[in-house]
């Protein structure tokens, strides 16, 4: 059952590294190329694709946002990503062209499953990136791509956003594979190291007990925030919609470039401040930013809470607590980032008393729209 853990969610946290390999399995060839022969979607309709949408609720609308800058960094081809309960009201312009992603671990979301019928409805491809087998949104999906992360029983959705994410990076890499993208070194690298990234998930997960310390620390606290850009900035709403759906704490997730345009008025003394900062390698102009919105919200007496690539010694000056994770492609950090944010919140909700794996007011897959 829970394997020894107190909670499906701690069991499930630990299984990322597998979800991982998992989902990454049978679908990069020794030579680095893309297979993904199950999605039925024929390569001359995906060369002629020129607009995507990626429609989701929640966590899964999280991955979508990191798919978008996938896409459109590998591709070229314009991505938007929309939350699924705004899509289909806003009369969204769609033909034969625009692939949907509709991306849902349980299968079985209704704001979901009624965007891409309306998509289908309008003429657009879609591509379910699915967890359950046989579940309603694949059914009605012109293909899927199944991540797996195996069951997902705790309400707080982790290893099937992990896996969300690399079945996305996989559809954004093979959409340039097919359409004859520069297959260039970066995009080998990334291969390269997307096949080789569950082993550091499990690093991330060895050396989570000061994260555990530092969210107990922070019980009774009544609001933390979260600051990101770039991938970050999604990862940043993950981490504060976990703290807010387990430790019923308020939490928010902000781009931190908007920080001066009003929620620098929320730094007080003492609020927790999580940052999650991208390498300093891959965009150094974001990695500066970041650095002096750690600088200018510490001056205002925030509780730095840090998250940085290991080796970054540019921010330790101004860190409260750090959080080291291993160096990645830009574009792949999210999977490392995000593991101790839920490590955090799963362990405030411990701290504050909160039934962990059936948050009140909560239901696993939300079938009403
Ligand atoms: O089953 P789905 O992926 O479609 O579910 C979408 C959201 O309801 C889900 O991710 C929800 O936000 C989680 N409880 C977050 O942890």
């Amino acid at each position: 059952e829970k394997g020894g853990y107190d909670y499906f969610m701690l069991k499930e946290i630990a299984e990322q590294p597998k979800a991982v390999a998992d989902t990454l399995l049978g679908r990069i060839d020794g030579a680095g190329s893309l297979r993904l022969d199950e999605v039925r979607i024929p390569d001359s309709v995906l060369r002629e694709v020129d607009k995507i949408v990626v429609v989701a609720c929640g966590t899964a609308f999280h991955a979508g946002m990191i798919a978008k800058l996938a896409i459109e960094h590998w591709t070229r081809i314009p991505c938007e990503t929309e939350l699924a309960s705004e899509f289909r009201y806003r009369d969204p312009i769609l033909d034969s062209r625009t692939l949907v992603i509709a991306i849902s671990q349980s299968g079985e979301t209704m704001d979901t499953l009624m965007a891409l019928r309306h998509a289908r409805e309008q003429g657009a491809k879609v591509l379910a990136v699915c967890n359950t087998n046989g579940s309603t949104i694949p059914r009605e999906s012109d293909a899927v791509l199944y991540t797996h992360a195996g069951p997902e029983v705790a309400v707080a959705s982790t290893k099937a956003f992990l896996t969300q994410l690399v079945a996305c990076y996989l559809v954004a890499l093979y959409l340039a594979q097919v359409r004859g993208a520069k297959w260039g070194d970066e995009v080998r690298g990334v291969v390269r190291e997307l096949s080789e990234i569950s082993g550091e998930v499990e690093r991330v997960l060895e050396t989570m007990e000061p994260v555990r310390e530092l969210a107990r620390s922070l019980a009774d606290k009544n609001t933390v925030l979260f600051l990101g850009r770039h991938v970050g900035y999604p990862v940043a709403l993950e981490g504060a919609l976990k703290l807010k759906e387990l430790a019923y704490m308020h939490a928010e997730g902000f781009a931190a470039g908007e920080l001066k345009h009003g929620p620098i008025a929320l730094i007080e003394h003492d609020v927790p401040v999580v940052v999650v900062v991208p390498s300093p390698r891959g965009r150094s102009v974001l990695h500066e930013k970041i650095v002096s919105n750690i600088q200018e919200i510490r001056a205002r007496g925030a509780r730095t809470i840090v998250i940085a690539e290991e080796g970054d010694e540019s921010v330790v000056p101004y860190a409260d607590h750090l959080i080291w994770i291993p160096a990645t492609p830009t574009l792949l950090q999210p999977l490392v980032s995000t593991v101790p944010l839920q490590v955090f919140a799963c362990e405030l909700a411990t701290a504050r008393g909160n039934e962990v794996d059936q948050p009140r007011n909560l239901a696993k897959s939300v079938t009403v729209e």
